[in-house]
């Protein structure tokens, strides 16, 4: 296998309905995005293989031989998801990571590697070695969240559009592919304090909040159905529930304490052209999303785009509902996605 270019990409990802309420039980719908992350190992001539996640600008080059030469029967040893200390030693070992390597490279190219001789020397990943990547992008959920949900990796990794509550995933079976806009307001966010924040208000107004955890769970219920009833026969009124779900979460979100004045600005922006937004994962600043409903013109959608941008803002226009984590053939990859590879 390392005489072939491995090419790996997973998809972005967006909570529709349900973040932090599914902390506390609820139920959640997460979709994936047609934005992906790749990454490439390459071999060369001189008996090298480079490795290139340009999303995180990472670049770094092994032996071939070296790697061929290694015994990887460690890595059968013991539970494959907690490599133990001596074979964290034997990754490092070999990864030859130089000393002043950011901390956040050195997990990155440690988990790469890990992953890598257990399961992507394989031309095509079985259900077994899925739930394996799901398993290590829950563990990297853990270092950001400290006690994350799971939603978030379990989407990267299927795809699709999912239904998650307590830890039980299903696909949503007929999903539309809706348009939206993802916009990063750019103001940074703390996603575990955000998460105690919610819960501490939780403790001090119970009778406050648990109702609010009901009905954002009741969201994702209706939303839900609306998204089946939408796969089967889409009509206009069906948006407008969607909007109006929209709308009364993003309310709930605020009255949960984590709302912030960039993503009001962003609603207001678009409710300004008849758009409805909400924010997205942990709020506080981070992403929110726009629904754009069917017959919007491309210069009302791009006028939008720019009134965001306007705001310092950057905003990305995608569908929802890509596959999950892939391999890819070297020659499947569009230029733009080969000079990102290409060019660290
Ligand atoms: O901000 P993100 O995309 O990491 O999402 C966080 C979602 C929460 O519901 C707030 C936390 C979780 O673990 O589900």
């Amino acid at each position: 296998m390392l005489s072939e270019v491995l090419l790996v990409s997973a998809p972005g990802k967006v909570i529709l309905h349900g973040e932090h309420a599914v902390v506390h039980g609820k139920v959640a719908l997460a979709v994936s995005l047609n934005l992906r992350t790749f990454l490439r190992l390459q071999p060369h001539s001189n008996g090298k293989v480079d490795l290139s996640l340009p999303n995180i600008g990472i670049k770094r080059a092994w032996d071939v031989a070296r790697l061929q030469s290694l015994d990887t029967s460690f890595l059968e040893q013991g539970d494959v998801t907690t490599p133990t200390s001596e074979q964290v030693e034997k990754l490092k070992e070999v990864a030859g990571l130089p000393d002043d390597c950011a901390v956040t490279e050195r997990l990155a190219v440690l988990a790469f590697l890990y992953l890598y001789l257990s399961i992507c020397r394989k031309q095509r990943w079985p259900k077994e070695d899925l739930e394996l990547i799901n398993k290590w992008a829950f563990q990297g959920e853990r270092m950001i969240h400290g006690n994350p949900s799971g939603v978030d990796n379990a989407v990267s990794t299927w795809g699709g559009a999912l239904r998650y509550h307590q830890g039980k995933i299903s696909s949503l079976k007929r999903s539309p592919a809706l348009q939206i806009l993802l916009t990063n307001t750019k103001v940074p966010r703390n996603t575990r304090a955000l998460v105690a924040g919610v819960r501490n208000r939780l403790l001090k107004f119970p009778e406050i909040v648990a109702p609010l955890l009901t009905s954002i769970d009741a969201i994702s219920l209706e939303c839900e159905r609306v998204l089946g009833e939408m796969g089967e026969a889409p009509a206009p009124e069906q948006y407008v529930v969607l909007e109006e779900l929209i709308d009364m979460n993003q309310h709930h979100l605020n009255a949960l304490g984590v709302g912030h004045a960039s993503l009001d600005q962003l609603c207001q922006v678009t409710r300004a052209r008849g758009l409805h937004s909400k924010l997205t994962g942990a709020g506080g600043g981070g992403c929110g999303i726009t629904l754009l409903k069917p017959g919007l013109e491309q210069p009302e959608v791009e006028a939008t785009k720019q009134a965001l941008t306007s705001c310092g803002f950057d905003c990305l226009e995608t569908s929802i509902g890509a596959p999950g984590v892939s391999i890819h053939s070297a020659t499947s990859l569009d230029s733009r996605v080969q000079q990102a590879l290409d060019g660290l």
